[in-house]
Parts: structure tokens; sequence; C-alpha cells
């Protein structure tokens, strides 16, 4: 298929140069775009999959994989145990949280897992869930209801899809173990208010353990934990934060440290005293299995170095105004429809062609070195129906070639 010869006239919503630092938000997308060394040959819009690691981030994994293959992977670690130290303060910082409450994980499904094997569960516990909750995060508590009878109820959406808070309020009248909230979802661009979702929760008369979905907003949204109020937020490396594949955060209020344990502890997280005791590492480290890649793990935390120097509120302004470009295109043109909810949106843009299936349009533009992501209809039958839909997830280091490059092949292939 060959690309269309004349590019749509956009002319009177350009944005910035790819050549010149955005003078509205000091981001300096020069920068960003030649530390991204295939932005040349690719047009990345899947960021919300996995992003493309910036330079810093992939050498730092490699010289550590050289540096294990040369002394050792037990004893490069031990050399690396200062910068390790240090990445854990910068990962605090990222998510503006206490350093104790810091565990390094190898995804978020991770974190949740070991979340879910720590808070004691009995029957008849309710947990209560956003209504645009990830299915990796619903999955695990349906088969909670299965196993030992625990309730699951979603949280009511208000009129833009976001969680009801008055409604949740209202509904955590009746006892509640756990409330869990997805910041960004990953099948609509809308964004919950975690931080209102946390005070109602807090003053919940049975406080209930509040678990976070940070995974789609950690390094493109500025993440207050204090101001969240939750006990726990978990996260993916690879996505917004521009970490390497297999990584991942889970923060760890300070509640949760003093009132749960970690289960099941490995011996990264506990040491085996004698015949009948363990003594538990006092941190979120507890948290944490033993092994895993080091290399990732610094990979996670030079991501997070990466995206501090550069500034989140930068890369939050770049990545709204990215994918407001792209729903104003596509909100515009008659072919489509767009599925965002939310009065605040993410870089999320979601939307259905009338003429041509998410996945033609994916396996087409691939070939175009334009990548895009079908969102399958089981990530969230909820909102999704039973149909597929289209995702284009921008990040920063998109320029508007790079956004009129894939309108142009999208109104090319759906016409
Ligand atoms: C909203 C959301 N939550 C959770 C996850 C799971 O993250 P991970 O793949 O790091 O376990 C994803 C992954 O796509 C996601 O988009």
């Amino acid at each position: 298929m060959s690309p269309p010869l004349v590019a749509a006239d956009r002319s009177g919503q350009r944005f910035d140069s790819a050549a010149h630092p955005d003078p509205s938000t000091s981001l300096n997308r020069h920068r960003l775009r030649s530390d991204t060394p295939s932005v040349g040959h690719l047009v990345h819009l899947n960021n919300a999959g996995a992003s493309l690691p910036p330079r810093p981030v992939t050498e730092r994994v490699i010289a550590h994989l050289r540096l294990e293959e040369q002394i050792g992977g037990y004893e490069a670690a031990d050399r690396v145990a200062e910068e390790w130290q240090q990445g854990r303060e910068s990962l605090a910082d990222l998510v503006g949280g206490q350093l104790d409450g810091i565990a390094v994980m190898e995804s978020s499904t991770a974190a949740l897992h070991k979340v879910l094997s720590t808070v004691p569960l009995r029957s008849g516990d309710r947990i209560v869930v956003a209504g645009a909750e990830y299915a990796g995060t619903v999955l695990p508590l349906l088969q909670l209801t299965r196993r030992m009878g625990v309730q699951l109820d979603f949280l009511a959406d208000g009129p833009d899809g976001t969680v009801d808070v008055d409604a949740l309020s209202h509904q955590l009248r009746t006892p509640t173990r756990m409330v869990f909230a997805v910041h960004a979802p990953s099948h609509n661009g809308l964004i919950n208010d975690v931080a209102a979702i946390g005070a109602v929760t807090q003053a919940a008369q049975h406080r209930p353990w509040y678990v976070v979905d940070a995974c789609q907003s950690l390094g493109q949204l500025p993440i207050d934990v204090a101001e969240i109020g939750c006990d726990f937020l978990m996260a993916s490396g690879r996505k917004y934060l521009r970490g390497p594949r297999g990584t991942g955060l889970l923060y760890v209020g300070p509640r949760a440290l003093a009132d749960l344990d970690a289960f099941p502890l490995d011996v990264r997280g506990g040491s085996w005293s004698n015949e009948r005791d363990i003594s538990i590492e006092p941190t979120a480290v507890r948290f944490e299995n033993f092994e895993r890649s080091v290399a990732a793990g610094l990979g996670l935390m030079a991501a997070a170095d990466y995206a501090r120097k550069i500034g989140i509120g930068s890369i939050a302004g770049a990545v709204s105004r990215n994918a407001e470009y792209l729903r104003s295109h596509l909100g515009a043109a008659s072919g489509w429809r767009l599925l965002d909810r939310g009065k605040r949106r993410s870089g999320i843009v979601v939307v259905r062609s009338h003429t041509t299936s998410a996945e033609q349009i994916v396996g087409q533009l691939r070939k175009e070195r334009v990548n895009l992501h079908v969102v399958p209809a089981t990530s969230s039958p909820r909102q999704l129906g039973d149909e597929s839909a289209l995702r284009i997830s921008p990040h920063a280091f998109n320029n508007q070639a790079d956004l009129d490059r894939a309108l142009d092949l999208l109104t090319y292939i759906t016409q």
C-alpha cells in the first residue's frame, strides 16, 4: 500500500516542531527524539502497549548484562548496590512516596498478585472495582469470588464514564475490604480522579485497602501517592515511563507496611531464623522476589531518572496535546467514532472506524512502520461490548509529522 501523495492540510493546527524545544512547555522534543534512535524510521503510537525506551535506558541494561558476563551475576549485583539504592529513591520521588514503600517488581500484574495474596480475605468480604478496571485485575478477583466466596461489585460510572465518587461514598457505607481504581485505563482515554476516590475511601467507617492501578499513568501524568491516599499503587515500567519490558513498580503505603506482611515471602523479603521463626524485611522490599533481572531493574531506574529530568509536567502537556490533536481530527472526520470519555483525558485515544476493523488497520499500518494497537473487547467487555477498538497512544517524543503520517494513512485505508 502506498501512502497518500498529498498530506492533508493541517497547517492551522501546527503546534510544535521536531527541531526545536516546545516554547510553551519547555519540552525539549529535539532531545527526546535524538535519544530515541528509531524515530527516524518508525512512527510509534503504541506507548500504552510498550514505549520505545530512550537510549540511556537501553544502554544501562546492556552495560549491566555485560558486567554480569564479565564478573558474574551476584558479583555484578553487589557492585551496583549503591546505584540500586539511589534508583529506588528516584522511583520514590517519581510517585511522591517514601523510599521504604518502594518495591521493584517484574510487572504490574506481579505486584497485584502479591497484594492479593497478602491482604487477608475471607468469604463474604466485599471488594469494589472501578467500572473501567483492567481485565487483568478483574480476572483474579472473579476467581476469588468462586474460590472463596468474596463479593465483587463494580463501582457506578458517572455520566462521563469515570468513577462516580458520590455514589462510591454511598456504597462504602456497606463494609468493604478493598477498593480498586484504575487511574488511566488502557481501553479508554478517561482519567479517574484517584485522589477523590482516595478521600472517600479513607473517610469510610470500615476503611478498605485502597489499590490504584497507575500502569498507564506512571511517566505520563504527575503521581503523588500522598495526595491519592492509596495503600498500594502498582505500575508497569515499559509503558509511558519507557523502561524495559519485564519491569514494574509497587508502592506500599505506611498503613499497609505497618499492618500487613507480604505473602508469600521469598529470601529477599524475609529470613529463616530457626525452626519456628522468621524475620521479615521492614520495608516494601519484602514484596520483591530475589530472582529477577537486575539489568532490567536498573533500566527501570534509568527510565525514572530520564522522565524526571525531562519533567513529568512537560511530558504530560506534550502527550495531552498530541492526543487531543488526534482526537480533533478523528472526531471531525465522518468515518470514525471516538470512544474516549472523561472530563480529563489521557494520551490514550480509542476509536472505531465505520468501515474497517481495528485488526485490519493495525496490520496495514504496521507494514508502513506505523505502530497502533488493537484493544480486544475482552480487555473491558463492560465498556467495549463485544467489539475490539483501535488504540492510538502517542508519547511526548512524537511530533506532528508522526501524527499526520498516521492520520493520512488512516484516512487512506478506511475511505
Ligand atoms: C490499565 C492496565 N493495568 C494493568 C496492566 C498490566 O500491566 P503489566 O502488563 O505490567 O502486568 C496493564 C497492561 O497493559 C494496563 O494497561
